[in-house]
């Protein structure tokens, strides 16, 4: 049986990441696509070079031509730019519309059939977009955020208890920015809900309150570490998870950018939701009761997101 496909739409910091993890783990052939010259070559020839020491069966390949990710299984769309310091993730949202414009155009004619996981920036916006230029079906275009908010709200939880990330779960909803939800009551530690482990004395509500609040920044805390650009080792990671769900039919539960219509009383817009992510894409979505105060954080997250699908509207009218 042919190996799957995997298309990468921009080669740079997560792309190079990305076509790496996808080698080394074997999920498929690798395309990454820029219009960079030379630069998906470049990185797709070095990380090819890694294979023999790897011992990995991938074929790698750069191109600049869309006709070359033709029939691809997943696509997963960096490109654009990332941030600067001092820069919020909507700050980038003239530039990137038009890069999804291109991008979308592009999958439509070459690769109709593929799961398309979005990763530019600002990601709710520029998902909603990339599905809008696409046409593709709702369920077979959605945005990585979640996996990462919630993979740091994880790792800063485990640092806290002292306790391996494997046994710390975490739940995180909304936007992808600094209105996400993390959600305290749905995280745990080996199933113990955080407010017990307060209770139990292991943290206080002080300490816990921090960590939300440095998941909200977690990506402004790297862009300022950087200084030029913005994380890409985490995002990677966790659109490779989310790309190995549906090659695998895995039925992972992973909070993600999906269309909601119809739930958590949602009428048309893509934002972070838990859901369900198998062979056929995004099969379902987790409509979960909140309380008054999580429904209010929420409410403000959905409305932040709205704000910023009206700009694009007002950007390019013929997505209005
Ligand atoms: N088509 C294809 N590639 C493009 C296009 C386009 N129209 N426009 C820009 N690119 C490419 C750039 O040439 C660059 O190589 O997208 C790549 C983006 O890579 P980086 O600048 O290294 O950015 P990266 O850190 O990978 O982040 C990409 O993901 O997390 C988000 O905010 C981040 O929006 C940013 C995106």
């Amino acid at each position: 049986m042919a190996r799957p496909k995997i298309a990468l739409i921009g080669a740079g910091q997560i792309g190079g990441t990305l076509a790496h993890l996808a080698a080394m783990k074997e999920l498929g052939d690798v395309v990454l696509f820029d219009i960079a010259e030379g630069i998906p070559e470049g990185k797709a020839l070095d990380i090819a070079e890694s294979g023999p020491a790897e011992g990995f069966d991938a074929a790698l390949k750069g191109t600049s031509d869309y006709a070359d990710i033709a029939g691809a299984d997943v696509c997963i769309v960096t490109a654009g730019v990332p941030r600067k310091p001092g820069m919020s993730r909507d700050d980038l949202l003239g530039i990137n519309l038009k890069v999804m414009k291109a991008v979308g155009e592009g999958i439509a004619a070459n690769a109709p059939n593929a799961f398309v996981i979005c990763i530019t920036n600002p990601l709710d916006a520029m998902v909603w977009a990339l599905r809008e230029f696409s046409g593709l079906p709702h369920e077979k275009v959605c945005g990585m955020a979640g996996v990462l908010d919630s993979a740091r709200f994880r790792h800063f939880l485990s640092l806290e208890f002292g306790v391996s990330m494997k046994d710390v779960s975490a739940f995180v909803l909304g936007g992808h920015g600094d209105t996400m939800v993390p959600l305290v009551r749905y995280s745990t530690v080996a199933g113990v809900p955080l407010p017990d482990l307060v209770d139990m004395g292991w943290t206080t509500k002080d300490k816990i309150d921090a960590i939300v609040q440095r998941t909200r920044d977690g990506g402004a805390e790297i862009v300022g570490l950087l200084k030029s650009g913005s994380a890409f080792y985490a995002p990677a990671t966790s659109a490779i998870e989310m790309a190995e769900a549906y090659l695998k039919d895995q039925k992972r539960v992973l909070p993600c950018a999906a269309w909601c219509d119809g739930v958590l009383n949602l009428k048309g817009l893509y934002v972070g939701v838990p859901t369900v992510i198998g062979a056929g894409g995004i099969e379902r979505i987790l409509d979960i009761k909140m309380t008054k105060d999580e429904a209010a954080m929420f409410d403000h997250s959905v409305d932040a997101v709205k704000g910023l699908v009206e700009a694009c509207k007002g950007i390019d009218e013929t997505l209005a």
